[in-house]
């Protein structure tokens, strides 16, 4: 099915008028069709087009508006030279139509392109704190929308899971006893155990000469320390699975590619740039100094990629992992869902990437950058003794609030959990999600739980409320054909928002930036809410109206919950 969203429909229009008009050579034009505040739409580009052809805009619009089809629209010049265009209802009804026989719900499938996508990444040897949540959160997004589309897409858990503060961490893990330690890892407390172990290292001569042996006893492949790390990663995973669980993360072992992965392949990375002279040694490392990055004295930035030492670094690895995801999982589009602090690195991983060829024209990398979660004192979120945040407790202390929220509804034990626990869920994930993933947020329960405004309890519950509608009617939302008459200009509205969605999800998987589908959401709900305020559904005085809005009512459901799944959100039956 093509396209609903009237923009992308009077895009086209204009276009061919504009080819018919001036000529083919203009029928490429972006036609510059905006919302207006006097019609549906505007279309502005006589105004820079007149400029070009030397003629006054009214006049390019009035010629313009001569050869348009305006079959199902009305359109007319005005002020300088915009033509304002309205839809006609039956234009949009048809259209609605269309959209309620249309399984995609006007989603298209794409030709489909291998997208890469690496995400979530905490580290092992750290912490999971809340900036990873938020990564996680986000690349899982992407990941829903992109495999809605029909791409291939192959997620990539980027694990922190290898380096020197291994050393330290075994030696701490022999010194609190393997079952205790492994004990606490998979209880989340990986965090205190690493600064315990931070500490003695830094305190405890004796311990801190241990650790630095046991670091190339592990790079070289000593079993028993592979062993002890193997275990220690094992245990970790497991509460990073929990987090994963509780969230709805489609994330699973089998998408773990962490750091130790790339171990092999690192070597030979740093061979290749060396032979291709595109990696030279300075000061003793191999650096690489791709063109355009300077410090702040002028002087060439280097890419540390072997240290002096003969170590490898976060940077080797990862032109290890690029190299790989071009050249052996044949990304078309490689995402990396990472905090916004790492920018520089990856301008520099992926600079290095075209030097060497393996990054060509063809294929896109991007680094979609993620924000600071801060506390409401504007710093880095922590919890009140100054730790940074378990993220098991978080989650559930989302869901104890989300509980209080609902208490007062009376639902059984059991069902009042269920809500609970998506609400909970649901409210953290949209906070994530509906502000531009690369600016800051405050991380506020109040305000992510409020049952009005953007969040997620305000779009479960508008959900919610239009399933009780179909319940009271005993009616199959599925079953429900229309035909669609627009009356109330609320009914219009609706449906021209309806009309949007497929539109929004693919800008959605173009710019990787899910806040574009909340804030279409967030619209949609509340252009039902007007509609259900001023037209009466089940009560409708005929039934032909009550039929159209039976059917309006269903659409919003349908994109409703297909949009929420996309935002990896659960709707909870009632609410
Ligand atoms: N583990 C890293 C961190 O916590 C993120 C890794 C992101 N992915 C990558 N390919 N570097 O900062």
């Amino acid at each position: 099915m093509s396209m609903t969203d009237p923009q992308l429909l009077l895009t086209e229009r204009v276009q061919q008028a504009l080819g018919t008009a001036f000529g083919p050579e203009y029928a490429e034009e972006d036609p510059l069709i905006r919302s207006s505040q006097f019609a549906d739409y505007q279309a502005n580009i006589a105004l820079s087009l007149a400029k070009r052809l030397r003629r006054a805009p009214r006049d390019v619009a009035q010629d313009l508006l001569g050869a348009l089809d305006q079959t199902g629209i009305t359109a007319e010049v005005s002020g300088p030279g915009f033509i304002n265009i309205t839809l006609s209802d039956e234009w949009i009804a048809e259209q609605a139509e269309r959209l309620l026989q249309d399984e995609r719900l006007g989603v298209p499938k794409v030709t489909p392109q291998t997208v890469v996508i690496d995400y979530s990444a905490p580290n092992a040897a750290k912490e999971m704190h809340v900036g990873h949540l938020r990564t996680t959160i986000v690349g899982d997004t992407l990941a829903r929308t992109h495999e809605h589309l029909g791409n291939r897409v192959i997620r990539q858990n980027h694990l922190g899971d290898w380096g020197t503060p291994f050393g330290m961490l075994i030696e701490h893990l022999l010194d609190v006893g393997e079952e205790e330690a492994l004990r606490r890892l998979a209880a989340g407390e990986g965090n205190a155990f690493y600064q315990e172990a931070r500490k003695k290292f830094d305190t405890d001569p004796e311990f801190e000469e241990r650790s630095r042996r046991r670091v190339p006893l592990l790079q070289g492949g000593d079993p028993e320390s592979l062993r002890l790390w193997g275990e220690f990663i094992e245990y970790t995973k497991r509460y990073f699975n929990k987090v994963y669980a509780m969230l709805g993360v489609t994330l699973t072992d089998e998408h773990i590619a962490g750091e130790s992965m790339y171990n092999p392949m690192l070597a030979d990375v740093c061979d290749e740039l060396e032979k291709a002279g595109i990696a030279k040694i300075s000061d003793g490392a191999l650096c690489v100094f791709p063109p355009g990055f300077t410090g702040r004295d002028g002087a060439p930035l280097p890419l540390i990629i072997r240290k002096r030492d003969g170590g490898y670094g976060y940077a080797t690895t990862d032109l290890a992992a690029i190299r790989y995801r071009i050249r052996d999982l044949k990304a078309d589009r490689i995402l990396y869902v990472v905090g916004a602090t790492q920018s520089l690195h990856f301008q520099m991983v992926f600079a290095t990437a075209r030097m060497a060829g393996w990054l060509t024209d063809d294929i896109r990398a991007e680094h979609v950058q993620i924000g600071s979660v801060l506390g409401s004192d504007g710093k880095m979120f922590r919890t009140r003794s100054g730790e940074s945040v378990k993220l098991t407790d978080l989650l559930n202390e989302a869901i104890v609030r989300a509980d209080a929220v609902i208490a007062d509804r009376g639902y059984e034990p059991e069902v009042r959990e269920q809500i609970a626990r998506k609400v909970g869920m649901g409210a953290v994930k949209y906070a994530d999600l509906s502000v531009s993933h690369d600016s800051e947020y405050v991380f506020d329960f109040d305000r992510m739980l409020a049952l009005t405004g953007n969040t997620g309890p305000y779009l479960q519950y508008a959900t919610a409320r239009i399933r009780s509608i179909f319940r009271t009617g005993s009616i199959d939302p599925g079953s429900v054909t229309g035909p669609i008459r627009l009356g109330h200009p609320t009914e219009r509205a609706l449906a021209l928002q309806l009309l949007k969605f497929g539109s929004v999800v693919q800008a959605v998987a173009d710019l990787s930036e899910p806040h574009r589908l909340c804030g279409y959401l967030f619209e949609l709900a509340q252009a039902f809410t007007a509609f259900y305020e001023n037209c009466p559904v089940l009560k409708a005085e005929d039934e032909e109206v009550r039929r159209s809005r039976l059917a309006l009512s269903a659409l919003t459901l349908r994109i409703l919950l297909q949009g929420l799944d996309l935002l990896g959100i659960d709707v909870p039956e009632r609410m």
